[in-house]
């Protein structure tokens, strides 16, 4: 029998490039032999716990868990007791006895951190307000399928400065690849994040000079402009604040012939980016959606077996 781990999942500059990049080499190899690793969660548990929609996030975790030979139950804390005031650590001291990992999703990332203080078993972040450190791996995976290695690329972030947008700065400053963001100054990145990665001289850049951004670009990226976490009544304010970071073919044809585009789904279409942009053959989405299901296994794999 393998070993058993309890690592957290939570914020990707918490682990080294060197197990990142092993966990991307797992991902490629799980994904070529997807029927080869049918013992890895063997007699493990896990608990999906959120608190915000999810359709490739749960789904591809609940069929990762299934195919690892693991088994997994689906709780919304909305109508779990969490939703009637039960405290997280009492929540989590439980939870901790019943399963061998916790893959959260919910509003608040120091929520996640309180979870994971108080469990003696795994916490994978499943997207915060601050951060979606799962999605990232996926997309790293995508760009290794579509460039060979990323260290070299330049990527183009256009829009918000969302979870998503601090992940890719975590990411970056790890792997060292260019990464130029096009945000409006109301909706930076977390300084917090931008600090950390400035402090390890990372090669990030943010204007509002939207071609400048993307005139090198390898791969340009956005998200929605309206996030699970943000207030409703800062939304169309927001959106027409962002309208000008439109992802649109006038945009592209400013990019490098051969740069692809990617977003983590769900889009807005006609706002971030528009249709003939996602649906061209430059958009690598429904493949970078699919590694969701391939690079999971192998963050389950490090949580829980190392
Ligand atoms: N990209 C992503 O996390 O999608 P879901 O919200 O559908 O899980
Ligand atoms: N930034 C988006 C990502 C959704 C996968 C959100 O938090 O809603």
């Amino acid at each position: 029998m393998m070993e058993s781990l309890s690592r957290n999942f939570i914020n990707l500059h918490e682990l080294e490039k060197a197990k990142l990049t092993e966990i991307l080499s797992l991902g490629e190899k799980m994904k070529a032999n997807r029927n080869s690793f049918q013992d890895i969660l063997d007699n493990k548990s896990f608990i999906l716990l959120f608190d915000k929609p999810s359709t490739r996030t749960r789904i591809s975790f609940e069929l990762a868990i299934s195919e690892l030979g693991g088994s997994c139950v689906f709780l919304d804390m909305g109508t779990s007791q969490l939703g009637r005031g039960e405290s997280i650590k009492d929540t989590a001291k439980v939870l901790s006895r019943y399963v061998d990992g916790l893959i959260i999703r919910n509003a608040n990332h120091q929520e996640l951190i309180e979870f994971s203080e108080h469990s003696s078993i795994s916490i994978i972040n499943a997207l915060t307000n601050e951060s979606h450190p799962c999605q990232i791996m996926a997309d790293l995976m995508t760009l290794k399928e579509c460039f060979g290695s990323i260290e070299d690329l330049n990527i183009a972030w256009i829009g918000d400065g969302n979870n998503v947008a601090n992940t890719w700065i975590q990411a970056s400053t790890l792997f060292n690849f260019k990464l130029n963001m096009a945000i409006p100054s109301e909706y930076m990145p977390s300084q917090t994040i931008l600090d950390m990665a400035k402090q390890k001289k990372s090669n990030i850049n943010i204007s509002q000079n939207i071609d400048d951004v993307i005139k090198d670009a390898n791969c340009i990226v956005t998200d929605t402009w309206f996030s699970m976490n943000d207030d409703e009544n800062e939304k169309s304010e927001k959106i027409r604040i962002l309208n000008e970071y439109q992802v649109n073919s006038d945009l592209l044809e400013k990019a490098p012939v051969d740069a692809i585009f990617l977003h983590c789904l769900p889009a807005h279409r006609g706002q971030e980016v528009t249709d003939d942009v996602i649906d061209c053959d430059k958009s690598f989405v429904y493949q970078q959606a699919e590694n969701r299901l391939h690079i999971q296994k192998a963050i389950l794999r490090h949580c829980i077996t190392g």
